[in-house]
């Protein structure tokens, strides 16, 4: 029975709303925490607690929780042209001046912007492209595709199948065959006894060569990477992982897929993570800061092979036979360009790397904490991982719930975490300030003292 007052927000939230990524049952008992507003950095509930949101949402929130600027254009927009298909031969300005300006920005020559409408949905027609690419270079077997151990590349289908996390998959008997994983990547964690970065990320490329022999080269049609791997806990490569693996796959003709879904528009210092990392890929696809989050809205880029490849094979059906009706949408593609154009207004690259010295040092300087292992990050991405023993690195157990300790903390200190696993993932949004900054990392030190004051309790 539900011990929230009739007609709250609560008591119909539980009645009426199945929440992704929330365990259903602790659900009903719990209820939700009902948002208000936002304001810059902060997100307000109906309770009249604020919080610092230092995952910027999901990853996405770049420009903080609310903007009337990009509300004003999407008004604009749906006042002149709510909706339009860009099917058929059908296009509108929005369309056409987005994907313009997202091939002038784009971090390796590009030739053509599918518009989708999620990371998902970028995703899971990547690997369409994947395959529609090697079908009509005439080499259908060439299908396999690797990903990523601890990658989040979405949740449909396909995505869940790219997505190398276990619990994304065993309960829907995914992943559908083809789908292979190399890994794991944690230098923290997987790295040999003195090994160093360069030895690890050497080791990494020579397993992933060892794997596409044993599969067999003609059958291996793409690498998918997240240049730094946010559901593993903002994980960035060990150093060197880039350089090593892409003469591997170039080896195999393998195509490389960039997945820039949160590391697009800023988030590492560069506008995109593959600049940082000196990744080429053959295709990108970005979502989420594309449009400060504001619209659901994503894109593929795809390269001149992609798109020949594509236009041979419309001579052979007849067209491209695939879409989505809100590809493209009008108001969201008006949103994208108008955050893309506050970008370069505001200096969103300069402004993430003023701001990551202090961002680095302040979460960093969190290692002589106790509970804290490791800190790796760059950019405004920053990953902590949890540690029982910083010597022998031994975990806590499982059963003491150290991640939902630490959740339930942090927000009595008005801080919204992402915690995975033992890894505590940080990912403001990119318009934090310094002093933002500092007050986040002041919380989450009350936050790890008052939970290892709770555990030596116990
Ligand atoms: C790297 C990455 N790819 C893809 C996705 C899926 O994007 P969406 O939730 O918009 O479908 C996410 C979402 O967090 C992501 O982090």
């Amino acid at each position: 029975m539900t011990h929230f007052s009739a007609n709250s927000p609560q008591a119909r939230d539980i009645a009426s709303v199945l929440h992704p990524q929330t365990h259903a049952r602790r659900h009903l008992e719990l209820g939700p925490t009902v948002m208000t507003h936002g304001e810059g950095v902060f997100i307000h509930d109906d309770e009249g607690n604020a919080f610092l949101d230092a995952g910027a949402g999901l990853w996405c929130a770049s420009l903080g929780f609310s903007n009337k600027r990009l509300a004003k254009v999407a008004y604009e927009a749906m006042s002149k042209l709510g909706y339009y298909q860009i099917f058929r031969h059908a296009s509108h300005g929005p369309a056409i001046d987005l994907s313009e300006k997202l091939l002038s920005i784009a971090p390796v020559p590009m030739s053509k912007v599918l518009l989708q409408c999620s990371g998902s949905e970028a995703n899971d027609t990547a690997v369409k492209l994947v395959w529609y690419h090697w079908h009509a270079q005439g080499k259908p077997e060439k299908r396999k595709i690797i990903s990523r151990s601890g990658s989040y590349h979405g949740s449909t289908c396909v995505a869940s199948s790219l997505t190398a996390k276990p619990e994304y998959r065993s309960g829907f008997g995914l992943p559908f065959d083809g789908f292979l994983c190399t890994g794991p990547l944690n230098y923290y964690r997987d790295a040999r006894p003195g090994e160093t970065e360069q030895q690890f990320s050497q080791r990494l490329a020579d397993a992933l060569e060892a794997q596409i022999l044993e599969e067999g080269p003609e059958t291996v049609a793409a690498f998918w990477c997240d240049p730094v791997q946010g559901s593993a806990g903002a994980l960035p490569p060990p150093a060197g992982y880039f350089q090593k693996i892409q003469p591997v796959l170039c080896k195999y003709d393998i195509l490389l897929v960039a997945d820039e879904v949160i590391t697009g528009f800023g988030r590492t210092g560069n506008m995109w993570g593959c600049q940082t990392y000196g990744i080429v890929p053959d295709m990108i696809t970005c979502a989420k800061a594309l449009s400060a989050a504001m619209q659901p809205i994503s894109a593929v880029l795809m390269n001149e092979r992609i798109f020949q490849s594509v236009a041979q094979q419309s001579d052979k059906y007849g067209a491209f036979i695939h879409g989505y009706t809100y590809a493209g949408h009008p108001v969201a593609a008006s949103v994208a360009l108008e955050t893309l154009r506050i970008y370069e207004e505001i200096g969103i690259i300069d402004h993430v790397r003023s701001v990551e010295p202090v961002f680095l040092e302040t979460l960093g300087a969190l290692c002589e904490h106790p509970l804290v292992g490791d800190f790796t990050g760059v950019g405004l991405i920053g990953g902590l991982e949890l540690v029982r023993d910083k010597v022998t690195r031994e975990n806590y157990p499982a059963e003491l719930g150290l991640g939902a300790r630490i959740d339930a903390q942090a927000r009595r200190n008005g801080l919204i975490l992402r915690i995975v696993g033992n890894r505590i993932a940080f990912s403001p949004p990119l318009i934090i300030t310094e002093d933002e900054v500092v007050e986040l990392g002041a919380r989450m030190r009350r936050t790890l003292d008052a939970t290892y004051r709770d555990i030596r309790a116990l």
